[in-house]
């Protein structure tokens, strides 16, 4: 990382035309409420399309790259890497799961990682398919239940927390009797409240018993994620122990889900406008699904940073080689040059490329799940509870501290 002497030197010696880089900004600096836009980064965006950012521990800065184009180019160019994250360097401004090395695609590379690879046919839309119709029952069952126990509710903990766990259990062909625990193990992971050491012993036994799987399915010819795993490592193409390290990561994903799903409806039921027209037009729903992928922001900052391996020129700035640069998606997908008037919820934007899942090599493998899931959830609450409503008012539904993603911890309804 660079200090304020590096600075001065490099400003000196570029000649730029103001003859100074931007000046550091302290960013994160807020915690927005429910699912509204960061107000801080907003006003970086305002600035330029290429910030400085201090980082949290004080030591140095980082770039922040917000415009869409810009984005695209530092997740896409295999000039900016992820290798020096792995080691922890530089800081995160989140807080991060760190997965296990070759898991994903840290090292340099423009290409996914091998296991990504070997299971890529269970994520696309004819892959997600195969889980439709048994992820129907089970979501019909806990509608079914939601109804039975009456208003009111908490959605997440009634719906929406465990359906995603059941839809990434199906596919990664997770047996019924061990889903309880490889929920219990997601949230463990994930919820910073438990504590480090408790996500860490979670994430271990997540892997041995992932390991065990695996291997018991090594050779097989199933669909599911597992056995797509399994015959990898059978044929040599995956090691027993990175394609574990991904099945983790894969199955972990679920939460994501339900943070997504959390703010969707959080929103959804604070704008009847919007509920209503899609109660009243269904075939807009699969649309209305990615609008609100584009507008609602994922994460609480932005993930880890890419460090440039060469001197590479971005939205008009020099980025030297080891300098780390961190690309906001929610930003990117808020770009008025790709996206007219991002600030409106419009189910009929097209086209609508935005960035939710990423971008490049290191994108999101759940992007279809994640999009089965929500258009299920969107069908049965809209449709089998058509007066759901919020049970409190919207400032007081209590939203996850600290977190990776945002989300609420509760959603209390009624109807
Ligand atoms: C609405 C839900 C979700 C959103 C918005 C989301 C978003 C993202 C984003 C922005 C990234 C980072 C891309 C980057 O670093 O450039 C990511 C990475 C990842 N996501 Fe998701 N995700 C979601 C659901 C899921 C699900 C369901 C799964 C698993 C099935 C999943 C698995 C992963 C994995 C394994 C990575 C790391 C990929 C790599 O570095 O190779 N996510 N996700």
């Amino acid at each position: 990382m660079t200090t304020d002497t590096d600075d001065r030197r490099r400003a000196a010696a570029e000649g730029t035309s103001s003859g100074v880089l931007p000046p550091v900004r302290p960013w994160p600096a807020s915690r927005p409420p429910g699912v509204d836009f960061d107000p801080d980064l907003a006003e970086l965006m305002r600035e330029g399309p290429v910030s400085r950012v201090g980082r949290p521990d004080g030591e140095g800065w980082a770039w922040l790259v917000t415009r869409y184009d810009d984005v695209r180019t530092v997740t896409n160019d295999p000039r900016f890497g992820r290798e020096p994250v792995m080691d922890g360097r530089p800081a995160r401004l989140a807080p991060h799961v760190v997965p296990q090395r070759d898991a994903v695609t840290f090292p340099d590379s423009s290409e996914p990682a091998r296991p990504r690879r070997s299971v890529a046919a269970a994520f696309t839309a004819r892959g997600v398919e195969r889980v439709r119709e048994a992820t129907r029952r089970m979501l019909d069952e806990l509608v079914d239940e939601l109804l039975q126990d009456g208003p009111p509710a908490d959605l997440i903990a009634a719906v929406l927390g465990p359906f995603p766990g059941a839809v990434i259990c199906e596919l990664m062909g997770v047996p019924a009797a061990d889903r309880h625990e490889v929920h219990t193990w997601s949230r463990l992971i994930l919820s910073p409240g438990h504590g480090t050491k408790a996500g860490e012993r979670a994430r271990d036994e997540m892997n041995a018993y992932f390991t065990g799987l695996i291997g018991a399915r090594e050779g097989g010819t199933g669909e599911d994620v597992v056995s797509l795993l399994g015959a990898a490592v059978g044929l040599g193409e995956a090691a027993l122990d990175e394609a574990a390290g991904l099945a983790v990561l894969l199955q972990i994903g679920a939460e994501a889900v339900t943070g997504h799903t959390g703010r969707m409806f959080h929103l959804l039921l604070t704008r009847p406008d919007l509920t209503e027209r899609l109660r009243a037009e269904p075939a807009i729903r699969p649309q209305a699904v990615d609008e609100l992928l584009r507008y609602i922001p994922h994460r609480n900052a932005v993930g880890p940073p890419r460090v440039a391996t060469q001197d590479v020129e971005v939205g008009g700035v020099r980025i030297r080689a080891g300098e780390a640069v961190y690309v906001s998606y929610a930003a990117a997908n808020r770009d008025p040059g790709v996206f007219p008037d991002p600030e409106t919820i419009d189910f009929a934007r097209y086209p609508n490329p935005h960035v939710a899942f990423g971008s490049g090599p290191q994108r999101c493998p759940g992007g279809m799940p994640a999009r089965l899931a929500s258009e299920m959830l969107l069908d049965a609450l809209l449709d089998r509870v058509p007066g759901l409503r919020l049970a409190v008012p919207p400032d007081e539904v209590p939203f996850r501290e600290g977190a990776l993603t945002r989300g609420p911890d509760a959603l209390p309804v009624t109807w």
